[in-house]
């Protein structure tokens, strides 16, 4: 049977607030998607919403404690564990996402939680100074860089009477962020993907460098769009001015030099490398310690050398089992100059764009590209980048089945 075609499971946690009576809300918004729910809550949930509420709308037994006599001769947490296609934790407590965070299994949720291979989503409510609490924001990213997806409160008035960050999200949000992730193909799961992105600068002097227009946008599509179909990402990131993608690591970096060294120290772990960056080719000769002043009408000279080529370094280190892509931004000539940067950087694809097209290249939501591997060609229509991203990330999993079938 397809797994496609079959009924999708969500496993709804549900723990103790003020706002547990809007999990029943949650529950039939699933359902009305044709969704089925199973119930776990916590001791303290039981008491603002009784089970039966939950049994009786979901259809199932609710599951409370690890030490009940299981309904059926499974082991419970572990089916509902298997059976989950996402478990989604709304709302969520301060206390379950300390527990996550930490691995803490003390129980039915929580063990069940920890066992799941499914995506895990958390609705956080909770009082706002409980959410700006240091402890509570550190165990939120710790869970943003598992691939936990967060789905933030909201801010205004809460049941205790303060005003601020802390409110569930609206129910409708939640179930459809749930319905979202649950079409969503979870076909990069377990893969450790790093995607470089954006420009670099070169200093000159304290108030000057050398940069480019890359916008970053191209590379951080790649990296949400792989996050979202399950890989583990790392964001190598130049100074760009967009917002990070949620629930990937983000590693910055300025100059060339810097996006090297990163490069190097995590590209053996990586099954895949995607290197969107538009690293610069050359560093001044030497960093001027102070402002370079006019020259009274004589022009200037500056002195470059060149850069070390990250991708190429990389090739040379390249493991069998690893798949690394390039891009090439040619302004003429797009498909030869792609086709040499694919041999001599010992990539595996190549995206190619000619940047002088409109629709295409720098700082546009858009792209023209063509992919390139060593035995194909793909021209590919204007798409949004998001779209792109998805396109690239086909190919690098039909290149990676390809070679297993080999
Ligand atoms: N690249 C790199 N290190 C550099 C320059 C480029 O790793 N110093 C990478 C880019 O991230 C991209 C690919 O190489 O994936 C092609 O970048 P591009 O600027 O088109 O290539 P160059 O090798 O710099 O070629 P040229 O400037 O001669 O066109």
């Amino acid at each position: 049977m397809s797994t496609e075609n079959r009924t999708k499971c969500v496993v709804l946690g549900v723990t103790g607030g003020i706002a547990v009576y809007k999990a029943c809300e949650i529950l039939r918004l699933l359902q009305k998607r044709g969704i089925d729910v199973f119930v776990v809550m916590t001791k303290n949930a039981t008491r603002f919403v009784s089970p039966l509420t939950f049994e009786t709308l979901s259809g199932h037994p609710v599951a409370v404690d690890t030490f009940e006599r299981p309904a059926t001769w499974e082991v419970e947490h572990i089916a509902l564990a298997k059976r989950a296609d996402l478990f989604l934790i709304a709302p969520a407590t301060a206390n379950i996402m300390a527990k996550l965070a930490n691995g803490i299994a003390d129980d039915m949720l929580s063990t069940t939680a920890l066992a799941t291979r499914a995506p895990v989503m958390i609705a956080p409510a909770m009082n706002t100074g409980m959410w700006d609490n240091p402890a509570t924001q550190q165990n939120l990213r710790t869970l943003e860089a598992r691939g936990v997806q967060i789905i933030a409160p909201a801010t205004g008035h809460l049941a205790c009477g303060d005003s601020g960050a802390g409110k569930l999200e609206a129910v409708e949000t939640i179930a459809e962020r749930a319905v979202q992730a649950l079409e969503r193909r979870q076909d990069m799961r377990g893969l450790r993907v790093m995607v470089t992105a954006g420009p670099t600068r070169e200093a000159l002097d304290p108030v000057r460098y050398l940069s480019n227009r890359s916008s970053g946008k191209m590379g951080y599509a790649i990296a949400q769009a792989a996050r979202e179909r399950g890989a583990q990402v790392t964001l190598l990131t130049g100074p760009v001015a967009i917002p990070a993608p949620q629930g990937v690591e983000i590693v910055p970096f300025t100059t060339t030099m810097e996006l090297l060294e990163c490069a190097k120290a995590r590209a053996d772990g990586q099954d895949v490398i995607i290197q969107a960056a538009a690293p610069a080719d050359y560093r001044a000769r030497e960093i001027a310690a102070q402002k370079i002043k006019k020259q009274g009408g004589a022009g200037l000279t500056l002195e470059l050398v060149e850069n070390p080529d990250v991708a190429a370094t990389l090739g040379e280190r390249k493991r069998s089992g690893q798949t690394f892509v390039g891009f090439a931004a040619e302004t003429q000539d797009a498909i030869a100059h792609a086709e040499d940067k694919l041999v001599r950087k010992n990539l595996d694809l190549i995206v190619a764009n000619d940047v002088t097209r409109p629709g295409a290249g720098f700082d546009v939501d858009t792209n023209i590209v063509t992919m390139i591997t060593r035995s194909a060609q793909m021209q590919l229509p204007l798409l949004s980048k998001a779209d792109v991203a998805e396109r690239i990330l086909d190919q690098i999993l039909a290149l990676r089945e390809q070679r297993r079938g080999d």
